[in-house]
């Protein structure tokens, strides 16, 4: 059946249509779907270890494929259907790939996070410093399923995670690997993106953005504004310094047992999304904050992840600083992190591949 041929059932193409704006690191949505009647479907899904750095055994892919469940079966909800889904265990690990089924559920209450799913967008930019309200909080807290919970880093400790992001934005713009990445992965001059991000989401003023544009095209040209021309200061401070002070609060979302499997991932990436969609229906603004739990578990498990000299000892700090903000367990135990706080949506986003791009033949592999 080629994608031309393909008739989708009215209720799937709602179900997916919604779905398909669940977030991903970079944007990469890393689903596709293979429809096999009018209420099931495979999701096959993928990562990106073998050429993104931050992709870590494709943890935060897994974490993308568990927020697009979560979002199907929400959307699905609206249509008194309920969702199963079970993961095909004889693929490898890097395709996470689900049998999805919806069945009938007179009964169940539609979910109200539905109407937050296309609202929700990443806010890399200030936000408001208020206090999070204890409504605000509650909501957060309990959207959360069982077997997580709320680290939150408020007061002095909001600098303190301002600092850490800072010095964390040090090793990303100084290392070759992370540079190949944001390469592919930024759309230059664009408000908006289909398929990456686009620079003027990054949330550096104009002139940052143009200069950050030509410096990028070259890693010698990076390399050559780094030394010289402390080239990663303007980019730092406007991509993490300033947001991680203007924000209400940082928080990091702590998993009751240490993750370890895929399916851990999965469920985190679901505990994720909950918590994004109830900001977002509270009027909040959040961005993740991914990176310094990625190059910790990197230096923990004494994996290198860079060619150049110093970068993992750089870490090896990062990591000892994050432990020593929110604790040896919880850092270890977290699996997602970010800052929050009342703020405008986003003026600049990723959008998404259309629904027709992300359908692949019936029997793919
Ligand atoms: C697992 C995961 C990790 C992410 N990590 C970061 C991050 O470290 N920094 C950041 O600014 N955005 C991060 N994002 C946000 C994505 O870049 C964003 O969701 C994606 O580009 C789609 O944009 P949208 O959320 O506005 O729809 C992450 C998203 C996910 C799902």
């Amino acid at each position: 059946m080629s994608k031309m041929e393909l008739r989708l059932d009215a209720t799937l193409e709602q179900i997916l249509e919604l779905a398909r704006w669940a977030p991903s690191g970079d944007n990469t949505q890393p689903w596709r779907f293979e429809v096999l009647d009018e209420r099931r479907l495979v999701v096959h899904g993928h990562d990106t270890r073998d050429h993104c750095v931050y992709d870590l055994d494709g943890h935060p892919s897994q974490m993308s494929i568990g927020a697009l469940l979560e979002t199907m079966a929400i959307a699905a909800s609206t249509l008194q259907l309920e969702m199963r889904a079970m993961r095909h265990t004889d693929t490898p690990d890097t395709r996470p790939t689900f049998s999805i089924e919806f069945l009938p559920a007179p009964d169940l209450e539609p979910d109200p996070l539905a109407d937050a799913i296309l609202a929700r967008s990443v806010q890399r930019r200030a936000l408001g410093r208020r206090a999070l309200t204890a409504a605000e909080k509650s909501a957060l807290n309990i959207a959360l399923p069982a077997g997580y919970r709320v680290h939150w880093l408020e007061g002095s400790q909001r600098g303190a995670a301002a600092r850490l992001m800072f010095r964390n934005a040090k090793l990303r713009l100084t290392m070759p690997e992370a540079h190949r990445v944001h390469k592919s992965v930024i759309e230059w001059n664009a408000r908006y993106s289909e398929d990456r991000m686009p620079d003027q989401a990054l949330g550096a003023d104009p002139m940052t953005t143009k200069l950050m544009r030509w410096v990028m095209q070259d890693w010698r040209r990076v390399h050559f504004f780094n030394t010289w021309l402390a080239g990663t200061l303007a980019p730092r401070l406007q991509m993490d310094l300033i947001p991680g002070l203007a924000c209400a609060a940082h928080f990091v979302l702590v998993a009751e047992r240490r993750p370890q499997r895929m399916d851990d991932y999965i469920a985190a990436g679901r505990a994720m999304q909950r918590f994004w969609l109830t900001a977002t229906a509270q009027g909040l603004q959040l961005q993740p904050e991914m990176t310094p739990l990625i190059f910790s578990r990197y230096v923990r498990e004494g994996r290198v992840f860079s060619a150049t000299p110093g970068m993992q000892e750089r870490a090896a700090e990062l990591s000892r600083q994050g432990a020593a903000l929110v604790g040896q367990q919880d850092w270890e135990a977290a699996v997602f992190m970010g800052r929050i706080g009342a703020g405008e949506p986003a003026a600049s986003r990723s959008l998404r591949r259309p629904l027709r791009d992300l359908l692949v033949p019936a029997g793919s592999p």
